[in-house]
């Protein structure tokens, strides 16, 4: 385990040579999930997801013959957890799109004579065949779909051709799992596309055509197939909608058709957002912006409110469209380390947030794809893994097969100079004890400068004289596109997206006597040190009973309770109440008394054998 090579690990035993401009930060991780806090739901296997954007679907999956790059890289994944990445195929072209029984072959069509409201785009602009759902097989096996409908058409026969999308959707597939629809995409903003233009268009009228779409295809399609009536996921306010006071949030969807007897139609709020999108955000993004930690928490602070309204119906929140640049990415951040680094932390702060999926949203011309699924018409690049790709793997080695992790933020105090809004931590529980330590430093520190080192020091008496592994996530520089490496591992290195031993392997450490464990990471890295083995190779066990639990509560297969700061026995195991109102409990609790905090002894850390890798630090 132990590498020569040179590594941003080390142990306090060795720090007595540190340079001057070496920075410390102190933690005590709460031992149990009682006193974590903010705290998680247990994370679904199918937790970290991709969405799909319709009319690139072909791309991704490919045809006659699959993409294997695609399949590759999502059965990676799926061994990391037991089941491959919740996918969405939905967006903005869903809406353009209708389902025609008629039309044979891999061809997404073009209708020659639209008549469907919607401008630029008609709402019938493009049509395509049960082909469509056989490419959507090429999936791994039993992968969890969310599958958007058409709502923007309302032609003559809208209802059944809705219907009949649903149905053949559902007939098409027998390999994957679709799970959920999505009744058209981002309705709030159906009249600054044109899909609706009289002015009548409000969250009442919305509810409406969404209640009769559902009741119409539970009646026609899920009943037969014994699916249940709760198959609907309702969008709530699309992100370009916020500065238009709203309307279609949460607190006012419950008093429409979407809550229709008392909420049954409803899996779970489908909600999307982008840290920053080109063309709507007012300003210019730059890396050392998207990795500014606070410049995420107040842009996501909408939809933290939205999550505790959706935890208040009792019904799960999921953020199926979300990206740090949307729609296309930008080149020279996207691809980089940078958004490789916001997206592994977006997803654990979004856990602590009751997010209860994300689905990072990708095109077939997008640097914002973890991956690129066939030769590119933007830069000409042939099929290739990005860096983002390998915070999905990271995310997924921690979630592992237990179907009983949850993650904690902990916030740290006494922040060294120059690093505010850089640092973060988590700390994650298996059946409720900790288990990980996720140390994050999002300082921007480009290939070759020269880069600081920030030592997180731990203070565990429970873990004293304990093996701990440590596990970095790490490149050349926060602006590396390639031989980004997590774990020790490449999926690059193969060119098929198989995954090759490569870069720095985990360390093996000792706690000391003293309980104390520092663990120094470099400026634009994240290192994970898993207590008694390498993260990923003793939790990707499945726990079939625990796993069976979980896909039981919800479509998702996550935590039906929402918050993870309450168990099921409070809101989440009652009927939904749709009430906007705050129900007394408050999942984003900001007071816990740490009385239960044994006594620190702080001694000095004894960590076997890692002097020689403090050379790794200049
Ligand atoms: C994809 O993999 C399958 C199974 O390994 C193989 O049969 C097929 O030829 C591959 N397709 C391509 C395009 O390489
Ligand atoms: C449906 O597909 C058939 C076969 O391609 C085509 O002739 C027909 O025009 C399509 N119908 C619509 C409404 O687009
Ligand atoms: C759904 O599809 C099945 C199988 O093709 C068909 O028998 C049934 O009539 C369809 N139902 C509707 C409502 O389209
Ligand atoms: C990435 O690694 C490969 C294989 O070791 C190497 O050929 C390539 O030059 C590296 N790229 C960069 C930018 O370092």
């Amino acid at each position: 385990m132990m590498s020569t090579a040179a590594v941003a690990l080390a142990a306090a035993a060795a720090s007595t040579a540190t340079t001057a401009s070496a920075q410390s930060v102190s933690l005590v991780p709460p031992m149990t999930q009682n006193t974590a806090n903010p705290l998680s739901a247990i994370l679904s296997p199918a937790y970290a997801g991709m969405g799909i954007e319709p009319t690139s679907l072909y791309p991704f999956t490919g045809t006659t013959e699959r993409n294997n790059l695609t399949y590759t890289l999502l059965t990676n994944l799926q061994k990391y957890t037991g089941v491959p990445p919740h996918i969405r195929v939905g967006g903005n072209a869903g809406d353009t799109m209708l389902y025609n029984a008629s039309s044979s072959g891999y061809t997404i069509h073009q209708n020659a004579y639209p008549s469907g409201s919607g401008q630029p785009n008609p709402s019938d602009l493009l049509y395509f065949g049960p082909s469509y759902f056989e490419a959507m097989d090429n999936f791994p096996e039993g992968t969890p779909i969310t599958y958007g409908l058409n709502l923007a058409y309302q032609g003559s026969g809208w209802l059944d051709g809705i219907v009949a999308q649903a149905n053949a959707s559902l007939n098409g597939v027998q390999n994957v799992n679709i799970v959920g629809f999505e009744i058209g995409n981002e309705p709030d903003l159906y009249g600054q596309n044109q899909f609706r233009t009289d002015g009548s268009w409000t969250p009442t009228a919305y509810g409406n055509q969404w209640q009769q779409a559902a009741v119409a295809i539970y009646n026609n399609v899920l009943k037969a197939k014994n699916i249940g009536t709760n198959f609907f996921e309702p969008a709530a306010t699309a992100t370009t909608a916020t500065s238009r006071g709203q309307p279609f949030r949460i607190a006012n969807l419950v008093s429409t058709g979407v809550a229709a007897e008392n909420g049954i139609y409803i899996a779970g709020w489908n909600q999307h957002d982008y840290f920053y999108y080109l063309g709507v955000s007012s300003y210019q993004l730059t890396s050392d912006h998207l990795l500014d930690l606070s410049a995420t928490s107040s842009q996501f602070k909408e939809w933290r409110d939205q999550s505790q309204d959706a935890y208040n119906t009792g019904k799960p929140y999921y953020l199926r469209e979300m990206g740090s640049v949307g729609p296309t990415g930008i080149q020279g951040i996207s691809d980089t380390f940078a958004n490789t680094l916001w997206t592994f932390h977006f997803f654990l702060y979004a856990a602590t947030v009751q997010v209860a999926s994300v689905q990072i949203h990708m095109t077939a011309e997008s640097y914002a794809s973890p991956w690129q699924p066939t030769a590119s018409n933007s830069d000409g690049s042939q099929p290739h893994v990005r860096s983002s790709y390998y915070a999905f793997a990271a995310i997924d080695q921690i979630i592992g097969a237990t179907c009983n992790v949850r993650v904690a933020q902990y916030s740290l105090n006494n922040i060294p100079s120059g690093y505010t809004n850089r640092l973060a931590s988590y700390n994650t529980y298996t059946d409720g004890n900790l288990q990980t330590l996720i140390a994050i430093n999002t300082q921007p520190a480009p290939s070759g400068s020269s880069m600081g080192t920030v030592t997180f020091t731990y203070t565990l008496p429970a873990w004293s004289g304990k093996t701990v592994y440590l596990s970095q996530l790490t490149a050349a520089g926060s602006d590396a596109t390639q031989n980004t490496t997590w774990n020790g591992m490449s999926y690059e290195a193969s060119g098929t997206g198989t995954m090759t031993q490569a870069g720095d392997q985990p360390q093996q450490v000792t706690v000391g006597q003293d309980g104390l464990l520092s663990v120094r990471v470099r400026d634009s890295q994240a290192v994970v040190v898993n207590l008694g083995s390498q993260i990923g190779t003793q939790n990707n066990q499945i726990n079939t009973a625990n796993c069976q639990k979980l896909a039981s509560s919800t479509s998702e297969g996550n935590d039906v309770t929402v918050s993870g700061t309450v168990q099921a026995g409070s809101a989440g195991s009652s009927a939904p109440t749709f009430s906007s109102q705050p129900t007394g409990y408050n999942p984003f609790r900001n007071s816990v008394a740490l009385n239960a905090r044994p006594e620190l002894v702080l001694v000095t850390l004894v960590a076997a054998g890692l002097g020689s890798l403090l050379v790794a630090f200049s």
